[in-house]
């Protein structure tokens, strides 16, 4: 298909003194409540959060089984107060036969007994609270499971009252002029499927069901049938979902594949690229099947839904879209009544193999923060999808991987945008793809062998300690293997070294939160004609912080023309700036990024 995903080929990939203190876990980073005083401002907590995803299968076992849960969640939720994390966002913790991982729900108002229980959402909820940590939870609404009692009942018969909560069609005779080679490969009782439309895990997006002699339309797995829209109970049921989770205090939602929930009415073909991608099928752009009109109309209706709760509840969507005009519409453009906060994939994610290139940041950068409206951008370099970025925006040298990390979380945590990361990130964990069919879980990886190994790589239990299974679990058979670097890149061991990655993520979110320019100052581009290194100021009028990121392998030296010039070092992933005091005359070594305020 489809551009919905954009980093896999075709388809997912497609004037603070210097903090030098490790924190221990124990060592408590500031509160909310005691940072706020420096930073008040009436802005909804959201605008200056850092949101944190958490795939649940692999961040804490507690029970022993091998596989990630709610209570393991709970357990570490001191953890992600001390990164200095506002939110995390938890993948599906639904009912779920998991083909998908749980993006395949068969239940909306409950968690899979492998992840725990309601209650233990509840407690969640509740250490969150007391953590100062907003939970989000992911809400699939574009398909359910074809196991969820919908879908049972809408394909028993097609009387039945559930029928028409789904996509069918009759299809089409399979002599019609016109019908492809492709489509006859589809073809049951003399039908095939009525158009073109292949899905974004291979194969058609037409599956039969012979019970009702009709085909349903799944843009993901054929376990993911596609909900229909059009017809009103299903919004409001899904809202119904949305409402229960509300009412237990969730502050919100990742909205997963949100551009998806409608299909052009005529089933008109989508356009062909040319070319067969990873799964064997034609490469087509997803013209008729994304991004359709309509589905405006029901994120304005939801907005107001969520709205009618306390405490500036927030909705994300997962909006992988051609531009930042695109884009735009999702925050409702001068009205701003649709999405808080519609993930802008265009700065992080653009193919295998991305680039700091610094004029392709700073243009995007600045076309985000001007073009939407006012709307907040919410920049993004790490997901459960696409390898991660340490891999993808690595040069020819592995050992440039860890600078280029940090690089990478100096320019999320110092914009003026809120940061979406992804547990990991933290540490500099790597892409672990699977080197034999045998051991791959994804199924995308399994019908796309060799050409697509699926994401496991980027689901990797969580690494804790250089102990058995990285603390992750008592039990040797994790549900996916162990990074091979767990030894090393680890939570306990990067907490003592106050150059590691964990200490730079640290040192970057506490700074976001207790330097004024840095919470709410308004960014400037400085010395634009450079090529090399990414440099901006932020400035509150009385505060001012400059950032300088050297994006290349080799020393950058600079000057950068701000106030006197005159600059006292908050942060640098370099031992030899810590004491710079001037803008001008400075050189970067290579990726090294340079936090300092200016007078
Ligand atoms: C999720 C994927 C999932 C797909 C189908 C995506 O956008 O992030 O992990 O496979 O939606 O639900
Ligand atoms: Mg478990």
């Amino acid at each position: 298909m489809a551009s919905h995903f954009k980093m896999r080929p075709g388809l997912f990939r497609a004037a603070l003194p210097l903090i030098t203190a490790a924190f221990a876990l124990s060592t408590a980073l500031p509160t909310l409540a005691q940072t706020s005083k420096s930073t008040a401002s009436d802005a909804p907590w959201w605008k200056h959060a850092v949101v944190y995803e958490i795939y649940p299968r692999s961040y804490q076992d507690s029970n022993g089984d091998g596989v990630g849960d709610l209570n393991g969640i709970t357990q570490r939720m001191g953890y992600i107060e001390h990164l200095g994390v506002d939110a995390i966002w938890i993948a599906p913790m639904y009912p779920s036969p998991q083909v998908d991982f749980g993006y395949d729900i068969s239940d909306y108002e409950s968690v899979d007994p492998q992840y725990g229980t309601v209650a233990d959402m509840e407690k969640l909820i509740a250490a969150g609270k007391e953590h100062h940590v907003r939970v989000l939870l992911d809400m699939v609404l574009n398909h359910t499971s074809d196991k969820h009692q919908w879908f049972i009942d809408a394909a028993s018969s097609r009387n039945n009252p559930k029928h028409n909560w789904y996509v069918w069609n009759d299809g089409i005779n399979a002599n019609a002029p016109g019908v492809t080679a492709y489509q006859k490969r589809f073809e049951h009782e003399g039908k095939v499927p009525p158009n073109n439309w292949v899905s974004g895990f291979g194969g058609s997006a037409w599956e039969w069901v012979p019970s009702v002699h009709q085909f349903y339309y799944h843009m993901f797995y054929k376990q993911q049938p596609d909900l229909n829209w059009r017809n009103p109970e299903v919004e409001k049921a899904c809202f119904d979902a949305m409402r229960f989770w509300l009412d237990k205090g969730v502050a919100g939602f990742r909205l997963d594949a949100i551009p998806t929930l409608f299909e052009d009415p005529q089933l008109r073909n989508n356009p062909e690229k040319g070319g067969i991608n990873a799964q064997g099928d034609p490469n087509l752009s997803d013209e008729y099947v994304s991004n359709l009109p309509e589905v405006h109309d029901v994120i304005r209706r939801m907005r107001s839904m969520v709205e009618k709760y306390p405490g500036n509840r927030v909705l994300i969507g997962e909006t992988y879209l051609p531009n930042t005009a695109e884009l735009d519409k999702w925050y409702g453009g001068t009205a701003q009544n649709e999405l808080q906060l519609p993930m802008d994939m265009l700065l992080g994610f653009h193919g295998d193999h991305d680039k700091l290139d610094v004029s392709g940041f700073r243009d995007h950068i600045t076309e985000a923060l001007t073009q939407t409206h006012g709307g907040q951008p919410l920049f993004v370099f790490d997901n459960h999808d696409n390898v991660r970025a340490i891999n993808r925006y690595g040069d020819v040298d592995p050992a440039h991987a860890g600078l280029i990390n940090k690089a990478l979380d100096t320019v999320l945590f110092t914009l003026p945008a809120t940061a979406l990361t992804y547990y990991g990130e933290e540490l500099g964990m790597v892409t672990t793809t699977p080197t034999r069919k045998e051991d791959v879980k994804d199924p995308i990886g399994i019908t796309g062998w060799p050409k697509e190994k699926g994401r496991d790589g980027e689901r990797t239990p969580m690494q804790w300690t250089p102990g058995p299974q990285a603390g992750f679990s008592t039990n040797p058979h994790t549900w996916l293997p162990l990074a091979p670097d767990y030894k090393t890149v680890n939570v306990e061991v990067e907490s003592k070294e106050p150059n590691s990655q964990l200490e730079w993520f640290k040192k970057l979110t506490m700074l976001r939160r207790e330097n004024p320019a840095l919470h709410s100052g308004k960014l400037t581009m400085l010395d634009t004609a450079s090529t090399s290194v990414l440099s901006y100021v932020r400035s509150t009028g009385s505060d001012s912080v400059v950032v300088a990121i050297n994006f290349t392998a080799q020393p950058q030296t600079i000057s950068l023309d701000v106030k006197s010039g005159k600059a006292h070092t908050l942060a640098t992933t370099d031992p030899s700036l810590t004491s710079t005091s001037s803008t001008k005359n400075l050189t970067l070594p290579p990726y090294t990024s340079w936090v300092a305020s200016v007078q």
